[in-house]
């Protein structure tokens, strides 16, 4: 008889953004004349930069021409686009070999098939509140789950405790959800823990565009020591709006080793296993995002949603709320008011001001009270949401 993966079984019925999804629709189908403001799910609104939309087009004429056509793209990624990338990480005093860098379809696509690399009975540590998706491949994969808590207590910054130990050690930094950011001493901490203790880090740096204080790492291989505990995952989603083009990219040092392992050899059998790569036309797209050009004008769009946090964390201070984030990260991370529970303030919020934003404890227990908004909206519809907010919270708290 076929058994089922029985750990689905574990897993809450349905995924945060689409429970966030559902809900809207419904909204919608009964108030259809109702313009709704969406800071939910962290998905962009400015349209691809200049240079990457040239180099698509580019790429598309080279794939109608038998001399440029393309066929399959070696597995791992192209290796002007791991060059590129590698050669970015360069300027930031992180020397990488090109080898060590994997092109992927994105972040949250990579996060869960690496655990591939890991046995099943390797326990996972997760600080929540949490990416949900940390949590929900862990459990698909049928391992098991040490939870450490982010609260306001620990700066939504939860530190190494000799007395819980974990096989791999997910770290999101700035953070989704909080928008907390490690300093460099307290995730050298981490390294030199993982280190001592033979765990791995999966560090998901998908922010870090957004760091503006220049103490903050941007890699976690920025630390001493850190290529001997850490895979480091990035996307190109949020640093340069291709969360509907998809392209990430993921390191896996050659030092990483465990039991007589070497990760790198082994992600290469992976996925020249499990992938034919990523398609050629978006990995000239990719390669764009780091010229020049491709710089300067993904700058003006990490400005703008900036500004869109500005408009929010105005609108937040006026209405004398607890928050953080914002400013090293594109998203805020509120206390609800009047001690009212997560979904509660999502659903008034949506019958009363049509803002849509995201329930902390979506994001594990320790999220239970707050709420999370997303700056990637569009101009107009932040600063109305914002205004919406400020008058709502105004009349609720007074
Ligand atoms: C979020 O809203 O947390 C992210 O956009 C989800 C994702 O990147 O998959």
């Amino acid at each position: 008889m076929l058994i089922p993966n029985r750990e689905y079984a574990k897993l809450k019925e349905s995924y945060l953004f689409r429970r966030i999804a559902e809900k809207t629709d419904a909204f919608q189908k009964e108030h259809p004349e109702l313009p709704i403001y969406r800071m939910g799910i962290g998905d962009v609104t400015l349209p691809l930069c200049d240079a990457v939309i040239s180099a698509l087009h580019e790429a598309v004429n080279e794939q109608s021409r038998a001399e440029t056509f393309q066929g399959y793209q070696p597995e791992c990624g192209a290796p002007f686009l791991r060059q590129v990338i590698a050669d970015h990480y360069a300027d930031r005093g992180v020397l990488l070999e090109p080898d060590e860098v994997f092109v992927s379809s994105g972040a949250s696509d990579e996060l869960s098939d690496l655990l591939d690399l890991f046995d099943r009975s390797n326990t996972a540590m997760i600080m929540e509140p949490a990416y949900p998706a940390y949590v929900d491949t862990s459990i698909m994969t049928g391992r098991p789950i040490v939870r450490r808590s982010a609260n306001m207590e620990n700066g939504f910054l939860p530190m190494p405790d000799e007395r819980m130990k974990a096989d791999l050690i997910y770290l999101c930094s700035p953070n989704n959800p909080t928008g907390a950011v490690y300093t460099r001493t307290q995730l050298q901490q981490w390294v030199d823990y993982a280190n001592a203790c033979g765990a791995v880090i999966l560090f998901d740096a998908a922010y870090e565009a957004y760091i503006e204080d220049a103490e903050i790492p941007h890699s976690i291989y920025e630390l001493s020591g850190a290529k001997t505990c850490a895979i480091e995952i990035c996307s190109l989603s949020k640093t340069a709006g291709f969360t509907g083009t998809r392209l990430g990219y993921t390191v896996v040092p050659k030092a990483l080793t465990r039991d007589g392992m070497h990760l790198n050899a082994m992600w290469v059998r992976n996925r020249t296993t499990r992938t034919n790569g990523v398609s050629y036309i978006l990995q000239k797209g990719a390669a764009a995002v780091f010229t020049a050009k491709g710089q300067l004008e993904i700058a003006g769009q990490l400005r703008y949603y900036k500004q869109n946090a500005g408009i929010l964390m105005q609108a937040l201070d006026a209405a004398d709320v607890w928050y953080t984030g914002g400013k090293n990260a594109p998203y805020l991370w509120m206390k609800c008011p009047n001690g009212m529970d997560s979904w509660t303030f999502f659903d008034r919020l949506l019958k009363e001001i049509q803002v849509v934003g995201t329930p902390g404890d979506g994001f594990g227990a320790c999220g239970k009270g707050f709420f999370r908004f997303s700056t990637f909206g569009s101009r107009r519809d932040t600063e109305i949401a914002a205004q919406r907010l400020t008058r709502l919270l105004q009349a609720w708290i007074n």
